[in-house]
């Protein structure tokens, strides 16, 4: 069986370091290992536009910025389908199908959908587009006979809810559909990065995001006023590692040859961490070791996303050809979901004959 990854981005900001060692990171390597037969990276508009239906400016800005982001970290069109989820129609017409799969109650029970409709407030206005989307995220998996969806923790509950609504398809159809699995953060690939003030994790709407786009200043700005053990007050104060943001990144990003560089009286990351819990390390030096670090990941994705921003007219069509390539290929799937589902009147001759065979025996 092929091996085919799908996984995608709703565009609603763009993205972010936390974005890229949580998923991007590992997307690229995925890529270039060579491994899978063909891999859908989809920006999920539609998606988007469930609990953002008065916003659709918003969707729209930024599903360049999400696609610039994606060429800029070396997602490379060449090797990957870069693709717009509302481009490619199939997918809300399965939609419509699968959700005669699934009750409400089913829905209503989704741990991530409930923890979103906590988070937005929506109470007991919940958009029915909203409380649907696992079943057009299962159509996007399935339209693509995905067998691998590398996901975070959180898209657990959506990619059960896939399973399910899978089998039971191809119990009352047939089997017609590929059951996928979720590859989930490898921790030594992967990490869960805490926004710049220290909390869990990075968000637009928390604004403690170090973007992917953020130039040089911005970047040593947001480092230079990160959270750190606010008990830390003078240099000689022993301070605490732990939950501190920036020994966190450090962990996520610095390497022996970086101590090499930047820092070369300290060997390696624990005796940097041992001295500064002792006291007298300041957190001024930690975080100028730390932006020279991040500057190594950041400065050549900014100057790939450079290229692409001369571009815009590429990068569109780009988009538009993966959506095209993606369109064909849902498109096959769609059809023989419908034939399972003997929705397919006008290509069934046998059909046809049968009901003919049928009037004109009962006119003899
Ligand atoms: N739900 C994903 C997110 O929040 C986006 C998404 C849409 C997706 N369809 C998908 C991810 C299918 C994996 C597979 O970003």
């Amino acid at each position: 069986m092929s091996k085919i990854i799908l996984t995608g981005d709703r565009p609603t900001g763009r993205l972010h370091l936390g974005h890229y060692v949580g998923s991007l990171k590992r997307r690229v390597e995925l890529q270039n290992s060579g491994e899978y037969d063909k891999i859908f990276i989809m920006i999920a508009d539609a998606q988007a536009l469930t609990d953002n239906a008065d916003n659709p400016e918003k969707v729209r800005q930024n599903i360049i910025e999400v696609a610039l982001d994606y060429l800029s970290v070396g997602l490379d069109p060449t090797k990957s389908t870069l693709f717009i989820q509302s481009m490619v129609p199939e997918l809300t017409e399965l939609t419509f199908y699968y959700s005669n799969l699934v009750t409400l109650a089913r829905l209503e029970r989704n741990p991530t959908i409930k923890a979103e409709i906590q988070l937005r407030g929506f109470g007991s206005s919940i958009p029915a587009g909203f409380l649907t989307y696992p079943i057009s995220q299962t159509a996007d998996i399935t339209a693509f006979k995905a067998t691998t969806v590398p996901a975070g923790e959180d898209q657990m509950p959506m990619l059960e809810q896939c399973q399910e609504i899978v089998n039971r398809f191809n119990n009352i159809y047939g089997e017609t559909l590929v059951e996928p699995k979720i590859m989930l953060p490898s921790n030594q690939t992967c990490l869960r990065l805490p926004g710049t003030d220290g909390k869990a994790k990075m968000s637009k709407s928390l604004g403690n995001c170090i973007y992917l786009s953020d130039d040089e200043k911005e970047v040593k700005t947001k480092v230079m006023s990160m959270y750190t053990d606010p008990d830390h007050i003078r240099v000689e104060d022993p301070g605490k590692v732990e939950g501190n943001a920036v020994f966190t990144y450090l962990d996520a990003f610095s390497r022996p040859e970086h101590f090499e560089k930047y820092l070369p009286e300290y060997e390696n990351l624990d005796a940097l961490k041992d001295h500064y819990k002792r006291g007298g390390l300041g957190d001024v030096k930690v975080k100028k070791f730390l932006i020279k670090i991040l500057e190594e990941t950041l400065a050549p994705i900014r100057e790939e996303r450079h290229k692409w921003e001369q571009n815009i007219e590429g990068v569109y069509e780009i988009l538009k050809k993966g959506s095209e390539v993606a369109e064909a290929v849902a498109a096959q799937t769609l059809n023989e979901v419908k034939a399972a589902m003997k929705i397919n009147y006008f290509d069934d001759d046998a059909l046809i004959r049968e009901h003919s065979e049928k009037y004109k025996n009962a006119q003899k």
